[in-house]
């Protein structure tokens, strides 16, 4: 496992699913574990597991569609800590959270109100943190930064419209991040979860409608956890990634192959 002890990580959405397993595992790497989240229950629940674990972290309330929330998170970090090493823009919502179990519209009939939220969240939300990280970062002396894509960063479904366009967004800005602050020692690269068993996906993936379908194309033969996509994220924050800038990395257990 990578040492960690004494620097300082953010992760959005820490809540809950791969946020909160990449928080603790950051926590049990040795870092200081910023938890931020929207919902106040769900950054406390992340917490008391890290505390319990014998970790170190404090939970902040943020809604990443919110800049100047967003800057006030950093603010924050800024007082406590005076350092930002690492920085996972984590936090997502899909059309499927925002409809609660009616059916994906076609995209001429999504609703306004649902593209716009998924695109704030999703796309404005990681440039909302991005823009608040970077000075602490650069004052820091550099650092690293992961953003969350998806195989919607890559390839699209029906009816996925906005988180489609939202990540392939993420894909796009990760890059230039990576164009623009590599000299200042900051790397910034993004992860594509595949299929994942978390609060977000349960719901559906294990539907029989909808199972087999989603397994068969996975070669790993399994959905992921977050664990799975937690250890590819404190890679890509560790020494052992050092060359490794702008990538956009499927974790995905074979599926875009
Ligand atoms: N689960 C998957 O299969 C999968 C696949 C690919 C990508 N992703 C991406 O991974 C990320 C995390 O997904 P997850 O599956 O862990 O979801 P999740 O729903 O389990 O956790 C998301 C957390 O983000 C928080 N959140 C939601 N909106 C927020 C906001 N505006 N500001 C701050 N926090 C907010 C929620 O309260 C929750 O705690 C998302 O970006 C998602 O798009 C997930």
């Amino acid at each position: 496992m990578a040492d960690l002890s004494g620097r300082v990580a953010l992760v959005t959405g820490a809540g809950s699913g791969i946020g909160r397993a990449t928080a603790e595992l950051f926590a049990a790497s040795g870092a200081h574990v910023v938890i931020a989240d929207t919902s106040a229950d769900n950054a406390e629940g992340t917490l008391k597991s890290i505390r319990d674990a014998g970790g170190d972290g404090r939970a902040v309330s943020v809604d990443v569609a919110d800049a100047d929330q967003c800057m006030s998170m950093v603010e924050q970090i800024r007082s406590a800590f005076g350092r930002l090493d690492f920085a996972f823009n984590n936090a997502g919502i899909t059309e499927v959270t925002l409809l609660r179990g009616e059916p994906l519209p076609e995209t001429h009939l999504l609703p306004l109100e649902i593209w716009r939220r998924v695109l704030a969240v999703d796309l404005d939300g990681v440039f909302h943190c991005l823009r608040a990280e970077l000075p602490l970062m650069i004052a820091s002396g550099g650092g690293a930064i992961v953003n969350t894509a998806s195989l919607q960063a890559h390839i699209s479904y029906p009816r996925t419209a906005a988180y489609t366009a939202a990540k392939h967004g993420v894909a796009g800005i990760t890059k230039t991040i990576a164009k623009e602050y590599g000299h200042l020692g900051i790397r910034c690269n993004a992860v594509s979860p595949g299929v994942v068993d978390t609060p977000l996906t349960r719901d559906v993936i294990y539907r029989p409608e909808y199972r087999d379908s989603l397994l068969a194309p996975i070669p790993l033969g399994r959905f992921a956890d977050g664990q799975d996509i937690a250890r590819a994220v404190i890679w890509l924050c560790s020494e052992g990634s050092a060359y490794i800038n702008g990538a956009v990395l499927p974790v995905d257990g074979g599926y875009l192959a």
